[in-house]
């Protein structure tokens, strides 16, 4: 199936939106994936979000500043990945007949997905997002007064700040018109990547220990049902991924989806939150320090100051008010997962009461990375005025997030002052694991 062009979908349904000014956009503004609720969610990092429509100021506030950090939308397997997945799947060119009637699906199956760029879901995740954020903010914003944005310059970044702008300036009927984004190179200093630490470690033998575990029940069942695959512990995650990827790429179910049940997404899914958090998150002892730069950038927006940082940030970039201006509303900047991870972990937001164990997951953990960084994740971090005094709040993926770092109650405010103190370990450079990057 040919996938549906991304900006015509979207102007019909920004259309209706802007006639009927209200009611079911979630039904309208993103194809419906036919499968279930459960499934989807258990994508880990391959999950997109979904926005939620409902959307409120808390009471006795008023809104002053919005920044929105956000990760791309759905893009194809990486390059590495790519290969993984191809070495997996040639496997099935032994296979003479399948033995299980679910893999019928794969007889006729074809491998046509590109790698690293976006899709055009995740074109469509992006322009919706950007829509949604013209809808809530409108009040911060005008034909002079425009959102400052920021993209990482990987290609799939770089097309989902710009699809988010268009989306902007749709919803605006045109006359909020965001500038293009101002691109920062990933060979260089740069607070929107993770590649600046080289002695950080990586995840794989934490996820290693995982997959020995959870993948030999998986491997044997497909083994049985298409003899002469010889498929490897290795290959499962990879295999399971693909339910994602094809699905999101032909926008209807893939036959990969139905070979593997709910126990085996879910034991898959564990595979990558700790990909994620033994990778730039709280199990990795250099990773909090890759998300300083963009904590130390975020505090000078909220606070007017020019920025104060040693770590990953351009210092002529952000000593410029061309290219780093204080003082304005709206702020977006365009990423990747591992980099928001390390941005949450270095904030101190979303920390598991306990290390992720490697072969007991626990069934009721909250660090899961479908809800922390699917495709077109976004933390946002509000700046508000209430009763006067001037106060933050940080929404995830639409929902408030817990700021108990800095004394918040359940509405999830915080003062301003009190979240900058907060982030003592930002404000010092990352307390000295910066020069562990090094030496
Ligand atoms: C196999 O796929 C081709 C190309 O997508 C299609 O034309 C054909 O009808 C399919 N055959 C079966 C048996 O599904
Ligand atoms: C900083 O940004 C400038 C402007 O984009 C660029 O020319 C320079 O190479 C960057 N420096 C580093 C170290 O990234
Ligand atoms: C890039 O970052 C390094 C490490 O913090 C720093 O020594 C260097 O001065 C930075 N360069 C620029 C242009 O900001």
């Amino acid at each position: 199936m040919a996938p549906l062009n991304p900006l015509r979908v979207l102007t019909t349904a920004a259309s209706f939106l802007l006639v009927s000014g209200h009611v079911q956009q979630e039904t309208f503004r993103l194809p419906r994936i036919d499968l279930p609720h459960e499934i989807i969610r258990s994508w880990a990092q391959y999950t997109p979000a979904f926005p939620l429509q409902s959307y409120q100021i808390p009471e006795s506030c008023s809104i002053t500043q919005v920044n929105i950090l956000q990760r791309h939308g759905a893009r194809f397997p990486t390059t590495g990945a790519t290969k993984r997945i191809l070495a997996a799947i040639s496997k099935l060119d032994n296979v003479l007949t399948f033995n299980d009637a679910k893999m019928a699906g794969l007889k006729n199956w074809t491998y046509e997905l590109g790698s690293n760029d976006l899709i055009p879901f995740g074109e469509m995740q992006a322009f919706e997002s950007g829509f949604e954020a013209f809808r809530r903010y409108s009040s911060l914003v005008s034909e002079e007064i425009l959102p400052f944005v920021r993209a990482s310059d990987g290609k799939r970044v770089v097309v989902s700040a710009e699809n988010w702008i268009n989306g902007f300036a749709e919803a605006s009927g045109g006359i909020v018109n965001p500038a293009p984004p101002l691109l920062i190179s990933e060979s260089g200093n740069n607070t929107l990547d993770d590649k600046m630490c080289p002695n950080a470690g990586d995840p794989d033998s934490k996820t290693a220990v995982w997959q020995e575990t959870f993948a030999p029940r998986i491997a044997q069942r497909l083994n049985a049902g298409a003899p002469g695959a010889k498929f490897t512990n290795a290959d499962i995650p990879n295999l399971i991924s693909l339910c994602a990827f094809d699905t999101l790429y032909k926008q209807e179910p893939s036959p990969w989806c139905y070979i593997f049940d709910k126990q085996d997404f879910e034991e898959s899914e564990y595979f990558y939150d700790l990909d994620k958090y033994y990778g730039t998150g709280y199990g990795q002892p250099l990773g909090p320090v890759q998300g300083v730069g963009y904590i130390n950038e975020l505090l000078a927006r909220l606070t007017g100051q020019p920025v104060s940082d040693e770590t990953q940030t351009n210092r002529t970039l952000d000593s410029s008010p061309d290219t780093f201006p204080l003082h304005r509303t709206l702020y977006a900047d365009f990423s990747h997962d591992n980099e928001m991870i390390a941005i949450y972990a270095a904030m101190g937001i979303l920390k598991p009461s306990s290390p992720l164990e490697l072969t007991d997951p626990d069934p009721d953990r909250t660090w899961l990375v479908s809800h922390l960084v699917p495709f077109a994740s976004s933390l946002v971090t509000e700046r508000l005025l209430c009763g006067g005094v001037q106060s933050i709040r940080i929404l995830l993926n639409d929902g408030v997030v817990p700021l108990s770092i800095c004394g918040a109650g359940s509405d999830g405010i915080c003062t301003l002052k009190e979240f900058v103190k907060s982030q003592s370990y930002a404000r010092n450079n990352g307390e000295g694991d910066w020069e562990k990057c090094f030496v």
